[in-house]
């Protein structure tokens, strides 16, 4: 990694590679070939770090994401310590949704809570629609952040209409998706309405950040699991792939991520993506049989195998790099997010891993 007077931190001093859209990162995605398996985390921004923690301290959460500065900051140090072959832009799946007006607040420890949940129509037409003027601090972090980066991709990211529509019916977050569902089963014309405006708000975030520079873009669809396939495929796939067609023109590649989602896979790489997010319960070689040939993967470390003894971690680690030989293309990430007491080091440690067991 080299590192100039402007706080650069590329991957690379080769002048030959042609920047971030010829990384080892965006090659995966693409199933082009890689000199190794690229890695990045999700969540690798956060409370695992103490210079995170550092940053953070008397600043709340939403206002943090509204700092440029400080987005470029955060963002940029997991880049730093451990050496990832991505960043993601450190903001939340609720920021487009609070510029639209909805009253919310990230409490630490519990997660988005929303002070009037979403009921009926009217609550929905409340919910107003939003411009790149909206979001003038989402492109100003992330212009900031592509200059500084170098020939290191930065990840884009936005919640999918389904995981945030929970957030907005439930008022916060739920373990069995009662009310989303009731909603879903009770009212299907409020319920596509409200994930109608989801979908634009969520397509604007995305435009935002690509338009400012961003190499590639995850749509979070983390509570997806709670559903059926048939339910998804009726009330979730079509607002989602709405949300993903709206990028096709944008020439970076799509991942799309969902906790719990074995029986979805097919379904969430139908929903236009061009990479599905695996979690920890599917091996990568038989989730790549249910997505088929023309999609990469990404994943898949149990979260908590990064407390388990180094010996475990690395046989998991050299696992799941087997199963991804027999993928299209593999992206190296965990199943779920980085827990907040992870050790840091551990994660540093599975990154040179990563990269010289997979070297090529
Ligand atoms: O991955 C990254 O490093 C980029 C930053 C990022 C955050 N949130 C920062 C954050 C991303 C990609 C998200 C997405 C997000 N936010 C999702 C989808 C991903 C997933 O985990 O499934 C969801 C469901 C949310 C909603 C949300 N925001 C939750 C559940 C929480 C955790 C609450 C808690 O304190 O335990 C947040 C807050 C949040 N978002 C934090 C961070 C770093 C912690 C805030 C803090 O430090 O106080």
């Amino acid at each position: 990694m080299t590192t100039t007077t402007a706080g650069n931190v590329s991957r690379s001093g080769d002048p030959a590679q042609a920047g971030p859209a010829d990384s080892p990162f965006v090659r995966a995605c693409r199933r082009l070939p890689v000199p190794h398996t690229p890695v990045w985390f999700m969540r690798q921004a956060g409370r695992s770090l103490p210079e995170y923690r550092d940053l953070r301290a008397g600043v709340a959460m939403l206002e943090s994401c509204r700092r440029p500065e400080l987005v470029r900051e955060i963002t940029l140090q997991p880049v730093r310590r451990h050496g990832v072959d991505a960043a993601i832009l450190f903001s939340d799946i609720v920021v487009p949704v609070a510029a639209a007006g909805v009253d919310l607040e990230i409490v630490p420890g519990t997660g988005p809570v929303v002070a009037e949940p979403v009921r009926d129509a009217a609550d929905v037409s409340r919910i107003r629609p939003i411009g790149p003027d909206d979001l003038s601090f989402v492109d100003e972090a992330v212009r900031l952040l592509v200059a500084d980066l170098g020939d290191t991709p930065l990840i884009g990211f936005a919640g999918a209409p389904f995981t945030l529509a929970s957030y907005l019916v439930e008022g916060g977050p739920s373990r069995n998706h009662v009310k989303t569902k009731a909603l879903m089963y009770g009212a299907p014309e409020v319920w596509h309405a409200l994930c109608d405006r989801l979908a634009e708000i969520t397509g604007e975030f995305l435009r935002v950040q690509v338009d400012a520079g961003a190499s590639a873009v995850q749509l979070f669809d983390s509570w997806a699991g709670a559903l059926s396939e048939a339910d998804y495929r009726r009330f979730v796939l079509p607002h989602s792939a709405r949300v993903l067609a709206g990028l096709a023109d944008a020439g970076v590649p799509r991942i799309h991520f969902g906790v719990g989602t074995a029986e979805l896979l097919g379904a969430m790489g139908e929903a236009g993506a061009d990479v599905v997010g695996v979690d920890w319960r599917t091996p990568l070689d038989a989730a790549t049989v249910r997505i088929g040939p023309d999609k990469a993967v990404q994943g898949n470390l149990d979260p908590c195998v990064l407390f388990a003894p180094w010996s475990v971690i690395e046989t998991e680690v050299r696992r799941i790099l087997a199963e991804g030989e027999s993928t299209p293309g593999h992206v190296f990430n965990l199943g779920h997010g980085v827990l907040p007491e992870t050790d840091p080091d551990v994660l540093t440690r599975v990154v040179a891993l990563v990269h010289e067991a997979s070297a090529r």
